[in-house]
């Protein structure tokens, strides 16, 4: 079943298409990797995704209905981590003020949680390797951490949809593997779909059940193993790009580590 459906999506700005008919759809449950260069319109097309952009042409629609209609119909069914920081991290606040942001009241930092609310951001934070800073000033936070958090924020509605712009850019390698094994399981175990920019080609691939590649254009939309890889990176890329894509086979690299003891 398909939970995402795009049809002709183009978006222009200041006279020049940033989108040119865009089309895809994504089934619910899936975990989709959306690459391509700087540039290539994939925050835009998350914002179009969340109903935060309109497009100039074309249609989207999340089971049936515009993106804002199916957002303002069913909150928090949508996670999105945005690509700019949306938590101003010098704020005076601790890592689980953070997750339980929308509990904060608007006019003070008076922090009073329920126990349920509390024990939900800590299963959140453990998920994402972070349990152990729950009571740590964000300012104190590594760019990584920082990171971290906001994917157990997202996380805490329990969203349907889980849209995620860049969200591993300062994580390190061996912590990127468990975010991607993390999401996998999410998808698998939860029926959560997910969708993720990254730069990350050569490893997602592993992990993903979709990739799409975007340079204006949707260049290709299929399954990693169907990918002619080389092709691709010359289409999206330019002509001067040689990359190494891991496997179940790299069992020396990082890459290749399974962690199957976690179910989420
Ligand atoms: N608010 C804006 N007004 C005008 N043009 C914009 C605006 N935001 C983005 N653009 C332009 O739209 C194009 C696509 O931008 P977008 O942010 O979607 O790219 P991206 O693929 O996410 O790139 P990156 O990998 O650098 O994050 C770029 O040419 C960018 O300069
Ligand atoms: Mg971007």
């Amino acid at each position: 079943m398909n939970i995402i459906e795009a049809k002709n999506i183009t978006l222009i700005r200041d006279n020049k298409k940033v989108l040119e008919d865009v089309s895809f759809d994504v089934g619910k449950g899936e975990f989709v990797a959306i690459i391509g260069p700087n540039g290539a319109g994939k925050t835009t097309l998350v914002k179009i995704m969340t109903g935060l952009l309109k497009p100039s042409r074309g249609e989207i629609k999340i089971s049936g209905v515009e993106p804002d209609n199916f957002i303002s119909k069913r909150r928090g069914a949508v996670g999105y981590l945005p690509q700019k920081a949306i938590v101003n991290w010098n704020m005076p606040l601790k890592v689980l003020d953070v997750v339980l942001i929308e509990k904060l009241s608007p006019f003070s930092f008076f922090r009073k949680y329920s126990k349920e609310d509390v024990e939900r951001a800590e299963y959140w934070l453990e998920v994402f390797g972070i349990k152990g800073k729950m009571n740590t000033y964000i300012k104190d936070l590594s760019g990584g951490e920082q990171q971290r958090v906001s994917l157990a924020r997202c996380m805490f509605n329990e969203p349907e949809i889980l849209i995620l712009d860049e969200p591993n850019t300062a994580v390190d390698a061996v912590y990127n593997v468990k975010i991607y094994e993390t999401l996998r399981k999410l998808c698998d175990n939860r029926d959560i779909t997910v969708i993720m920019v990254t730069h990350d080609i050569g490893a997602v691939t592993m992990y993903v059940d979709k990739v799409m590649c975007l340079n204006i254009k949707l260049h290709c939309h299929s399954s990693p193993s169907t990918i002619d890889y080389s092709d691709m990176l010359k289409k999206v890329y330019g002509e001067n790009v040689n990359m190494v894509i891991h496997g179940e086979r790299c069992d020396s690299c990082v890459f290749g580590a399974k962690n199957d003891r976690n179910t989420y």
